[in-house]
């Protein structure tokens, strides 16, 4: 049974199961392949560390007698590419509003294909770092916005396992530059440089050809006031034919819950949308600005876990322990664990929900890194050697533990940390600031990851910090306030629809929103604002 609001329309559910679709497996297989865009992001994060060693490349770049790149050199090639992808990233929410989902993930792989043939077809400094600015645009469009597609279109019920499909395609993108850099670093040619870069306009060939055949988010439709083609759309991703009463029940509650919203928020301009992500309380979980907070947080807790410096300076760091033959392989090791830990989290996701997982993901890291830490500084330093005025470990089986807890460490964050970061931040907007939201959130996960990347030399480096194991107390630290964060600001979203994600952050506080259950569906909060 429903009824049917005369003024806008909208059909009120009265069965609150009905809010959403039964879906097909043709549905489901069109969600996981928009996970594809993750290999983007791995990929390009991943190749340029094994690039940046390559003697070919050294010698092009700083001259034939070069054997290492120059710091400014390094640090301008390797650090454009987070300013492309954030300014990116920022950009795409507009886009994602005026011109749609799909339309601006189609644009963000023809920009990268863009970038990356200036990369390729480089023989210098100037047009490699050009292509890297512009392929860190098309990086930053996507990344953000297959986040917001994939969250908009996938059921509830495996919504967090799809997103964590993302993760899962970042970390097989990580796998992928690992091995095609190592597989090249010894060409005497340009192919050592040309071949990894240039492989990845496959992947951006890959995901903008399959985008041209999926449907636009419905809920881009209903922010448009697009009502059939929201219908059309909505019927597409869940495999059912758009007059049907579920598509029809569906479809009422985004666009009740897009008329509640509009409502209770001013109609503004260009500047005023911007604002409004900022706007309401502090001190109140649902309004508009902790939400926002919410996402950047998120975004920079994750980076603050130091899961990057694993993957950026591991093999540095293992040479400088003196005991591991070849770092490289072990590093390599890292990334596979990352790789083959990740789906489990496909089952914790939606099994346990997003806030245990943060939870005990930030537990498990903090004990696995301050481990490291300390077998550093105790059993590590009792048998050292110095090599170029550096206190070596060299006790084997200390870095033997070290490593093992490193990786274990890694397997904390496959299955918590990294995907539950992403999938969170697709949850918590409501639509009318949720690319925005989405943008802003992304384009933190970006600027952390330079700042992480940046100062990281500084920490472990020889001639600065040098801290060496130690630098395990600080991330071990910041893992600590990871799980205080966790406990007192990560709501669970697990199993309802984006719409009863807002409800729910209105009316609970993230510590009792696990137990939260909902009451009433907007369509029927909205005939009674209509009757009243
Ligand atoms: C993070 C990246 C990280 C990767 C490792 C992602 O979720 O955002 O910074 O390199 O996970 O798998």
């Amino acid at each position: 049974m429903s009824k049917q609001d005369t003024e806008t329309g909208v059909v009120a559910a009265e069965n609150l199961d009905r809010v959403e679709a039964p879906v097909t497996w043709r549905a489901y297989a069109m969600c996981v392949f928009a996970s594809f865009g993750g290999i983007f992001f791995g990929y390009d994060s991943g190749y340029i560390g094994g690039v940046q060693g390559m003697d070919y490349f050294i010698k092009m770049i700083s001259g034939p007698d070069a054997t290492e790149l120059l710091s400014w050199q390094s640090s301008l090639i390797v650090s454009i590419l987070s300013a492309g992808t954030f300014c990116g990233a920022l950009i795409a929410g507009d886009l994602a509003d005026y011109f749609g989902r799909r339309f601006t993930i189609i644009l963000g792989s023809a920009v990268f294909i863009v970038g990356v043939a200036l990369q390729t077809a480089s023989a210098g400094l100037v047009l490699l770092v050009v292509g890297r600015a512009v392929a860190g645009l098309g990086v930053g469009f996507v990344s953000a916005i297959i986040i917001l597609y994939m969250s908009e279109i996938a059921p509830k019920k495996v919504r967090g396992a799809i997103v964590s499909g993302y993760q899962f395609c970042i970390t097989i993108g990580l796998l992928l530059a690992a091995c095609v850099s190592y597989g090249t670093e010894n060409f005497e040619n340009s192919g050592s440089y040309r071949i990894p870069i240039g492989l990845q306009m496959l992947w951006a060939l890959i995901l903008g050809v399959g985008l041209i055949f999926l449907p636009e988010s419905p809920r881009y439709f209903v922010k448009k006031g697009k009502v059939e083609e929201a219908r059309k759309a909505l019927g597409r991703v869940r495999g059912q034919d758009p007059n049907s009463h579920h598509i029809e029940a569906e479809l009422n509650e985004i666009r009740a819950n897009h008329e509640y919203e509009k409502r209770m928020t001013p109609e503004t301009g260009y500047i005023g949308s911007w604002l409004l992500c900022f706007s309401g309380s502090v001190g109140l979980a649902s309004s508009n600005v902790r939400k926002t907070l919410l996402g950047i947080s998120l975004q920079m807790m994750q980076q603050w876990t130091g899961v990057n410096f694993v993957f950026y300076y591991s093999t540095i760091f293992l040479k400088g322990t003196g005991a591991v033959n070849n770092p490289f392989l072990m590093s390599l090791i890292f990334t596979l664990v990352n790789v083959l830990s990740t789906p489990l989290s496909f089952w914790f996701v939606e099994r346990f929900g997003r806030r245990s997982m943060l939870l005990w993901g930030a537990i498990g890291m903090t004990v696995c890194e301050f481990i490291v830490a300390a077998v550093g500084v105790t059993i590590g330093f009792n048998h050292t050697h110095v090599v170029d005025d550096v206190t070596i470990a060299n006790n084997i089986s200390a870095v033997n533990v070290q490593i093992a807890f490193i990786a274990i460490y890694i397997s904390f964050f496959a299955t918590t940390w990294g995907p539950g970061a992403w999938v969170l931040i697709g949850e918590i907007f409501p639509l009318s600031i949720r690319s925005r939201g989405v943008a802003l959130s992304t384009a933190s996960n970006w600027f952390w990851n330079f700042i992480i990347g940046y100062i990281t030399p500084y920490l472990v480096g020889s001639q600065h910090a040098n801290m060496q194991s130690s630098v395990f107390f600080l991330w071990g630290a910041l893992c600590a306030v990871c799980i205080v964060y966790a406990y007192f600001l990560v709501p669970e979203t697990k199993g309802l629809t984006l719409e009863q994600v807002d409800q729910m952050l209105d009316e609970v506080s993230p510590r009792k929103s696990a137990a939260w259950k909902p009451t009433t569906t907007f369509a029927s909060m909205e005939e009674k604002q209509t009757t009243a």
